[in-house]
């Protein structure tokens, strides 16, 4: 697919984050995307100020019934930050542009630091369902054939026309986190390592898991690179954590099936743990 240009111009972005500054007073410094199952950290902010996406100017609104999403600033933990609850997925049919929209308006809005959440399947044969997984690095499958967000059009005042992504994932952030993992008994079921990213919707065959495992993925999932890639272009720092809600299927004998309500009931177990540390996190930031 060639995009003549990109979906939006800078002015649109910056339409979107004038109307957010004139609506509250909050400036934060933090972004967090909240992913499937994980809208929970969003309810956990003090003195809210929520925005449904729908009466936010410009900004993309969710297609898919019983899944509105909304923005909510507020305070975690005593420290500002801004959560998206409900994040756009390409397989909804969203174009990789709208996908990625609100980033760009985070980095408007002065936010430096962009924490993305999300559920995965464990590709990994150490990983248990339920372990928490900080992101070290990512494979964009979705980029390997041509749905880079950064296609189209370069806008400088965002960044660069080839940027770098070998230093996606902040180290400075990712040992606060494994620190904080640590200091708060979540040692055991915290793993390191690589996710990789389908379009989806559809899971993943046996062949396709297999062949990412040999292509070093320890994690698959739906969503989170279109948004770190932008995030990095535009110079946010970012952490990214994936709570492992199923174990993939790799054996042609198995009768397990990869479903979506073994995803939702795992991460309502698992989701509190995730978010507590979240919290504790931002106030070493
Ligand atoms: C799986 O995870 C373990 C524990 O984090 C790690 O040591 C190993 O390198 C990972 N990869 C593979 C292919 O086992």
């Amino acid at each position: 697919m060639f995009t003549e240009a990109s979906l939006y111009s800078f002015e649109e972005y910056q339409d979107t984050a004038k109307w957010l500054m004139s609506q509250t007073k909050n400036r934060p410094k933090v972004a967090i995307i909240c992913g499937s199952g994980l809208g929970g950290l969003a309810e956990m902010l003090d003195d809210k100020n929520v925005f449904p996406y729908k009466d936010i100017p410009r900004f993309p609104t969710s297609t898919v019934v019983g899944h509105e999403g909304q923005l909510v600033f507020g305070k975690l933990n005593g420290h500002e930050c801004v959560c998206m609850q409900g994040r756009f997925h390409f397989y909804e049919g969203y174009n990789i542009h709208t996908v990625t929209y609100p980033v760009r308006v985070f980095f408007l809005l002065g936010v430096e630091i962009l924490i993305v959440t999300n559920a995965a399947g464990g590709l990994n044969g150490s990983y248990s369902v339920g372990d928490i997984m900080l992101i070290k690095d990512h494979i964009n499958m979705p980029g390997f054939a041509g749905q880079n967000p950064l296609c189209g059009h370069n806008e400088p005042r965002f960044g660069v026309r080839f940027p770098c992504m070998s230093d996606a994932y902040d180290r400075e952030l990712r040992a606060l986190a494994k620190e904080t993992a640590e200091e708060h008994g979540c040692g055991s079921f915290f793993q390191e390592g690589v996710y990789c990213m389908l379009a989806g919707p559809t899971y993943e065959t046996v062949a396709e898991c297999r062949a990412l495992q040999k292509l070093g993925a320890d994690v698959v999932g739906m969503s989170t690179v279109p948004e770190v890639v932008v995030a990095r272009h535009c110079g946010l720092r970012v952490l990214g954590l994936s709570l492992i809600t199923n174990k993939v299927v790799i054996d042609y004998d198995s009768s397990e099936k990869a479903n979506h309500e073994e995803v939702l009931k795992t991460t309502k177990h698992r989701a509190t743990d995730l978010q507590r540390l979240i919290s504790q996190l931002i106030s070493k930031l």
